[in-house]
């Protein structure tokens, strides 16, 4: 059946992938960007201006997104972005902008866009966490924070939107090739007695990013969710990602000297 879907950021990565996979499958697909004039002419889909961090932009982006359709059966809260640097070298106003944008921003617009969804009784909210929303890693901790965040609130959200027929699912992915990479902000305190540390958490990430797979199979998992008349809560996607989640659940020691000595040996 023909589902009109609202994918924000969908200018890149996984966002840009769903949404095209999503259009090809004959599905009404809105998506959003900070800058869509970037992109006008060169994708299959329409692109509509939203900041999430922007309270006047949800607004805006809101009113405009309902002159134009009459109905919206799937939110995929997607955009967001990465601050990378260890916590304590990581300004609190760096921090602050990461919660902002990927936990409160991503609240703010399912709050504007709750009323037409209990109105409709009907509609289904996906939301891109992280496996760091799930464990915890080196070098991402206010990143972590914010899906840890997301986690908690959509896991809340989900008993309470029940009664009208909403839908509420999170993806976790592990680490995919998109350009969160390229956008993300660095950090950039110094404190000496991180130093060695520091360059072997840079060398980690970097080998772990070299080697991730294409953001395929993510996209493979919105679209399963889309099609399903009641998806579970969670679904973390990327090879070893049940076992990391096994671990943490019944051996958490292991889990985190097992990274250690890859971060150490890096
Ligand atoms: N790649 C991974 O390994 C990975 C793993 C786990 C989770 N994730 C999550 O997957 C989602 C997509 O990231 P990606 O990997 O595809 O990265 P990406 O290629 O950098 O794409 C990020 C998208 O988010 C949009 N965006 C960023 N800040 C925004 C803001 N303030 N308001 C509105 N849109 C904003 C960008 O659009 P514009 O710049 O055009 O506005 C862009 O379309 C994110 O939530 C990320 O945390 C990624």
């Amino acid at each position: 059946m023909k589902q009109t879907i609202l994918v924000t950021g969908a200018s890149s990565g996984f966002g840009l992938l769903m949404a095209n996979e999503l259009h090809k499958s004959g599905h009404h697909v809105i998506g959003t960007s900070r800058n869509p004039d970037k992109y006008k002419g060169s994708l299959p889909f329409k692109l509509l201006a939203l900041d999430i961090a922007d309270d006047h932009s949800i607004t805006s982006f809101s009113k405009q997104l309902f002159s134009q359709i009459s109905r919206l059966d799937v939110l995929i809260n997607n955009a967001g972005y990465l601050v990378t640097g260890l916590a304590e070298e990581t300004s609190i106003e760096l921090g602050r902008q990461q919660l902002e944008t990927n936990f409160w921003g991503t609240v703010k617009l399912t709050n504007e866009l709750l009323p037409y969804f209990r109105k409709q009784k009907q509609g289904k909210i996906i939301t891109i966490g992280s496996i760091v929303g799930l464990i915890g890693l080196p070098n991402v901790a206010y990143y972590s924070a914010s899906k840890h965040a997301l986690e908690g609130y959509f896991k809340s959200l989900r008993f309470e939107l029940d009664q009208f027929n909403i839908k509420v699912s999170m993806v976790e992915p592990m680490g995919f090739k998109t350009n969160i990479g390229e956008n993300a902000v660095a950090s950039n305190g110094k404190i000496d007695d991180y130093n060695i540390f520091r360059q072997r958490v840079a060398a980690f990430t970097k080998r772990e990013f070299d080697k991730a797979a294409g953001p395929g199979p993510v996209v493979d998992t919105v679209l399963r969710i889309v099609n399903e008349k009641a998806p579970k809560f969670s679904s973390p996607v990327g090879k070893g990602s049940s076992l990391i989640l096994t671990l943490q659940r019944f051996a958490y020691s292991v889990f985190e000297s097992s990274i250690l000595k890859r971060v150490n040996k890096a």
